[in-house]
């Protein structure tokens, strides 16, 4: 108690390190879609949100700040990792200010809600300038297989944790900022919640979305086929507890991949066969299939799409960046995988090489299922920076077949 007491008192950028070093001793609280809709709900109080969150937070930042200091030298020297780095000192900073103010001040509490609106924009590039970051590295000294497994594990862990960050600072903000009452297009939500998030609305959003996109590139687009079944209610819309705008990064970046990949496949043809959608809920999971007809790729090729940095469409230009492109990051599947993971679901692609890619996203059904997945530094997670990978241990196939004539008694 008393290491707390002076930790609180000296809140210094040059003390940050020593307060990352003991928030990361605590595991983050992975909180229960029923606990987001609690906070926001009408006894919702923001001086519990403030108390929580003036925890939870530190905790989350400190946790992910100690992977950050785990990656390769010459990584985290790169100018845009310093400033990401600086960042999440700064906003460290700025929050552990609240620790020893008076929760029962409501000017305390409303400060608190404008710094968490601070935090929220001074984080706004993270994931460009992360990857930035990556690419200086990888251009001055290449990558070997090593440092791009633990680059690739480091980025999971990096933006789930800012997914979560980004959905508390969300929420409180949402629920308890002056702008409470200014979203009159989702008055049902709770915070960025819809309670009955029509799960069709938001592929048919997102569809016209990417079209619009498609057809600037291509001057056409591929049609729409939904169907929708709900095993649990026959003939109901399918409904379920959600983060529509997570749902919606999901299913416009599936839809770019598979117009791109159909458009490409069929550049001689002036009809292009349709994506085809099907959505279903069941007792346990919520399933929604995006077939397209793009010519998939060789089943080998499968877990590289999810690579961060991996794109088969040339690196968007810098001065185009306000025309948002169809494809060229590489960011769009492992980013939208990470959205699926968040909340206990999942994404995966089933290839079939020569004729198209099924992508199915998986949501739990119920919101009692849907429970934060977040990193946690420990141990493990330090060893997979630390340890080196051990040979394979499975054998690799040579690539000349050896003569069996030698084998001949
Ligand atoms: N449905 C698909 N059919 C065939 N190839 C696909 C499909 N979806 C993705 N790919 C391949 O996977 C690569 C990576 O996809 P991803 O969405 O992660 O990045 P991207 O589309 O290249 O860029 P962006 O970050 O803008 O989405 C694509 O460049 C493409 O080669
Ligand atoms: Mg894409």
């Amino acid at each position: 108690m008393r290491l707390l007491t002076v930790l609180w008192k000296n809140v210094s950028l040059e003390n940050i390190p020593r307060q990352v070093d003991f928030y990361s001793k605590f595991s983050p609280s992975p909180l229960s879609m029923k606990q987001f809709l609690d906070f926001g709900s009408e006894n919702a109080c923001e001086k519990a949100s403030f108390l929580f969150l003036r925890q939870e937070l530190p905790v989350r930042l400190a946790n992910i700040m100690k992977e950050i200091s785990l990656l390769p030298d010459n990584l985290l020297k790169t100018t845009s990792v310093q400033l990401v780095q600086s960042w999440y000192m700064q906003s460290l900073q700025d929050i552990l200010e609240f620790k020893e103010k008076d929760s029962d001040n409501p000017e305390t509490v409303r400060n608190f809600t404008d710094t968490l609106i601070t935090v929220r924009n001074r984080h706004n590039d993270v994931v460009p300038t992360m990857a930035q970051g990556v690419i200086e590295y990888r251009d001055c000294f290449g990558v070997d297989p090593v440092t791009s497994q633990n680059v690739q594990y480091f980025l999971d862990r990096f933006y789930m944790s800012r997914i979560s960050i980004r959905m508390l600072l969300n929420q409180h903000t949402l629920l308890f900022g002056e702008k409470v009452e200014a979203n009159p297009a989702h008055p049902k939500q709770i915070g960025s919640i819809d309670p009955n998030c029509s799960v069709v609305e938001v592929i048919e959003d997102a569809y016209e979305n990417a079209k619009r996109l498609c057809d600037l590139y291509y001057m056409s687009s591929p049609n729409l086929e939904i169907e929708e079944s709900n095993a649990k209610s026959r003939g109901q819309p399918v409904q379920v507890v959600y983060v529509p705008s997570h749902l919606y990064h999901m299913v416009f970046e599936l839809f770019k991949n598979s117009m791109r990949a159909t458009m490409e496949n069929h550049l001689d043809k002036n009809d292009h066969p349709p994506v085809r959608v099907n959505v279903t809920l069941g007792n346990e999971d919520l399933t929604v299939k995006i077939s397209d007809r793009g010519g998939g790729v060789p089943l080998r090729k499968v877990d590289l799409l999810f690579n961060y940095m991996y794109s088969t469409a040339p690196y968007p230009r810098v001065e185009n960046a306000r025309a948002a492109p169809l494809a060229g990051f590489g960011y769009g599947l492992p980013i939208s995988r990470l959205y699926a993971r968040y909340f206990q679901g999942d994404l995966k692609l089933y290839t079939l090489e020569g004729y198209g890619m099924d992508a199915l996203i998986y949501i739990k059904a119920l919101s009692t299922d849907s429970v934060e997945r977040l990193p946690v530094y420990n141990k493990s997670a330090w060893k997979h920076y630390k340890m080196n990978h051990e040979a394979d241990d499975w054998c690799v196939p040579s690539s000349e077949p050896k003569d069996m004539t030698t084998f001949r008694s």
